[in-house]
C-alpha cells in the first residue's frame, strides 16, 4: 500500500501543556472532510505565536483544547479528497490558507478558508499568509481604516505580522514607520517602511509623533507606550493585548483589537492579487522539518526575527 492510500498519517501532537518537547510525532488517522471541507496534503504549515501559546497552556482558561491536539492554522498543500457540497476545488488544486491541525500530513480545512496557490507562489510562501497575512490586513483597514497619507506606525516590523503590515501600509500610501531590533533595521526599510526606529536604541514615543494609526504587534509594555504617538482621534490597534479603553479615552484617541473574520476567503484573495502585482512578498524565516516541531516551536517563542517560521511538511 502507497502512504497516499493509507488511512494513517504523520502528526505532530501533544498530551499535555508544556514546554516544545511534550510535541511528539505519531502515528494517527487520517480525518475525512465533511460537508463544505476539503483534506489537504499539506506540502508546509507556518509556525504561529498563537501555536506556542495553546502548547504552552497560555490560553488554556479561554480556549480550552481537546488533548491531544493536533496544532497548525497556516497550510499550504494540495487537495486530497473533497468532502459533500464542495464545488470551489477539485482533487489536485494546489491551496493555501487556515486550516485545522496541520502539522500533519493531511489538514481538514473549510472552502471558505483557502484559496487556489497561485503558480508563482511557493508552498512555504503560502504557509505565511492565513494568519499573519490576513490579521495585518483585518488590523489595518478593518479595525483601523488606514488610508493613503496617513502615518502608520508597526510595533515589531520584522516579525510575521509585523513584515506583511509594513509591506501593506506601503501599498496602501501611508507614511510607515517601523520598530525593530538593530540586525533588522535594514530587513524592515527593504519591506517599505520609511522611517525604521531601532528599539534597542531609541524610545520610540521620543522620537515619534502625530501617527494616526499603530499596529501593535508586540503587547505588554510596548503597546502602552505607544499612546502617546497618535495624533487627537488617532486608533491605536494591537494584535498582541487587550489595549485599555479608558487608556485611550485619557489620550483623546480610539483603540480596538483584531477579531479575524471565520470566512477569510475574500482577504487571502486580495492578499494574492497584491502579491501577484509584485506589491506584497510573503516572509519565510527559517524552516524545519515536521519532526523537528519542537526546535521550531523553541526558535519561534524566542519572540524575535524576520518573517514567519515554516515546518516543511512533504516536497
Ligand atoms: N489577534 C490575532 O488574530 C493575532 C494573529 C496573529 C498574531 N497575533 C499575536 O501577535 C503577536 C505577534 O505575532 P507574530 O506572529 O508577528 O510574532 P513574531 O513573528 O514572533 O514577531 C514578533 C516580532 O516582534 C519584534 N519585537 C520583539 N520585541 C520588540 C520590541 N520591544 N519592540 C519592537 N519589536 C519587537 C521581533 O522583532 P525583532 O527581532 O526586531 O526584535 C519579532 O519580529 C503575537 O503575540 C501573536 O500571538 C494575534
Amino acid at each position: 500500500m502507497t502512504a497516499a492510500e493509507s488511512r494513517q498519517m504523520r502528526a505532530v501532537r501533544f498530551h499535555e501543556y508544556g514546554p516544545p518537547s511534550v510535541l511528539t510525532l505519531e502515528e494517527v488517522d487520517r480525518p475525512t472532510p465533511n460537508d463544505g471541507e476539503v483534506l489537504i496534503r499539506v506540502r508546509a504549515a507556518g509556525v504561529n505565536a498563537i501555536d506556542w501559546k495553546f502548547r504552552a497552556g497560555y490560553l488554556k482558561e479561554w480556549v480550552p483544547l481537546e488533548l491531544p491536539h493536533t496544532l497548525g492554522l497556516d497550510v499550504a498543500g494540495t487537495v486530497e479528497e473533497v468532502g459533500p457540497r464542495v464545488s470551489e476545488f477539485a482533487v489536485g488544486d494546489d491551496v493555501f490558507g487556515r486550516a485545522a491541525g496541520g502539522y500533519a500530513d493531511y489538514a481538514i480545512a473549510p472552502v471558505t478558508t483557502i484559496v487556489p496557490k497561485p503558480a508563482g507562489l511557493s508552498f512555504q510562501e503560502g504557509a505565511t499568509l492565513s494568519v499573519g497575512g490576513v490579521t495585518a490586513w483585518v488590523g489595518l483597514f478593518d479595525a483601523a481604516r488606514l488610508g493613503s497619507g496617513q502615518r502608520l506606525l508597526v510595533q515589531g516590523g520584522a516579525g510575521g505580522v509585523g513584515s506583511l503590515a509594513v509591506q501593506l501600509g506601503h501599498w496602501k500610501g501611508a507614511h510607515v514607520i517601523a520598530t525593530t531590533a538593530t540586525g533588522n533595521v535594514d530587513y524592515v526599510r527593504s519591506l517599505g517602511a520609511d522611517d525604521v526606529i531601532d528599539y534597542t536604541t531609541a524610545n520610540t514615543e521620543d522620537v515619534v509623533r502625530d501617527v494616526d494609526v499603530v499596529l501593535d504587534t508586540v503587547g505588554g509594555a510596548v503597546m502602552d507606550r505607544s499612546w502617546s504617538v497618535l495624533k487627537p482621534d488617532g486608533i491605536l490597534v494591537s494584535v498582541a493585548g487587550m489595549p485599555d479603553p479608558e487608556k485611550a479615552a485619557a489620550h483623546g484617541v480610539r483603540t480596538s483589537g483584531v477579531q479575524s473574520p471565520e470566512i477569510i476567503r475574500p482577504v487571502l484573495e486580495q492578499l494574492v492579487r497584491l502579491i501577484e502585482a509584485g506589491a506584497l512578498a510573503p516572509q519565510v524565516r527559517q524552516v524545519f522539518p515536521l519532526p523537528e516541531a519542537a526546535a521550531a516551536h523553541a526558535a519561534a517563542e524566542t519572540g524575535h526575527g524576520r518573517g514567519r517560521i515554516i515546518l516543511q511538511v512533504s516536497g
